[in-house]
């Protein structure tokens, strides 16, 4: 069983020709809501992955806001550990997606903002733990503590990118960051490979969005070559990329696999609008990796390149 503990947020997504440089204003086209949060995207994700049940602790108003994201999650069979804080209200989003399917991102956090170490739920029955950013540093670090102590593995998503106590990292068995997340953990000097290397954390693996992703698992180097799309909105393929990983990984996949299942379950959720709109379920990712020849030796040897590694 897997337990994500994280946030869960309403996303009010316009979409723009491009996204607002600091004092500019955009005349954007059509405006919607999404249920969003990096916390909840990433259970849905595990869910529909459909390895092991998924469960979600996560925190919510009690209004309007709070009604589409429960019913995102109960639609995906995620169950959920609800704090409700009637003094604060859920968490929102608010999403410029350009034309180039790049977003920009500010988050109110709310309710997420409440979830406390005291909220845990007892960990009986749960092999995998996952968790982001999106909720009080001091909250992450008490869960993770608490999972490692009961032999839970611990995954953690460092986004949004904030320096991690070294005490968060000591309890942490997967950490998954994008290149920028990357560079606040690790510093900006040197390689990828080099910048995987200096994190003290069995298992690093950093996405690079159409480069592909790269994973180092104690000495060793993993790569993912990306799959060939056209993407729309990026919103959420981070998360997607996560919640997948950890089902593939709880199905007991070497990480390799785990690294293919989850960047074409990314992949697909780039072609698609909104968060947890974009998911996809296992068959049509497992349907996408057989329709998706093994990616080229060359592109191989450029992503190897591309993180500072020698070519084979
Ligand atoms: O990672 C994408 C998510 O970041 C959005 O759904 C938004 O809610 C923010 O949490």
């Amino acid at each position: 069983m897997i337990l994500v503990a994280g946030s869960a947020n309403l996303d009010f997504v316009v979409r723009a020709h491009h996204i607002p440089s600091p004092g500019e204003t955009v005349l954007g086209r059509d405006f919607k809501t999404y249920p969003g949060g990096k916390g909840a995207n990433q259970a849905v994700a595990s869910a529909r992955a459909g390895a092991a049940p998924t469960h979600m602790l996560l925190g919510l108003g009690d209004d309007a806001f709070a009604v589409p994201l429960e019913a995102s999650l109960h639609g995906a069979y995620v169950q959920l550990h609800t704090i409700r804080t009637p003094d604060h209200p859920t968490g929102t989003a608010f999403i410029c997606v350009s034309d180039d399917a790049e977003n920009a991102i500010t988050v109110a956090p709310g309710a997420n903002a409440q979830l406390r170490p005291e909220h845990l739920p007892s960990l009986k029955g749960f092999t995998h733990l996952l968790l982001q950013l999106e909720t009080p540093m001091e909250t992450v670090v008490a869960y993770a503590k608490a999972a490692r102590a009961q032999g839970v593995a611990v995954v953690l998503n460092a986004a949004p990118a904030q320096h991690l106590p070294a005490e968060l990292l000591a309890h942490t068995d997967v950490l998954v960051v994008n290149e920028g997340e990357l560079a606040t953990v690790a510093g900006h000097n040197g390689s990828i490979a080099e910048c995987l290397s200096r994190i003290d954390v069995p298992t690093v693996v950093v996405t690079l969005g159409h480069h592909g992703c790269c994973a180092r698992q104690h000495g060793a180097f993993i790569l993912q070559g990306a799959f060939p799309i056209k993407p729309v909105d990026t919103t959420g393929a981070g998360d997607t990329f996560c919640g997948c990983l950890v089902a593939a990984m709880s199905r007991g996949l070497g990480l390799q696999e785990a690294l293919q299942f989850a960047s074409a379950a990314g992949a697909i959720a780039c072609t698609r609008l909104g968060a947890q709109s974009s998911i996809p379920e296992a068959a049509e990712v497992s349907a996408f990796i057989a329709q998706h020849p093994k990616t080229s030796a060359e592109a191989d040897q450029t992503l190897r390149a591309f993180c500072g590694l020698p070519s084979l």
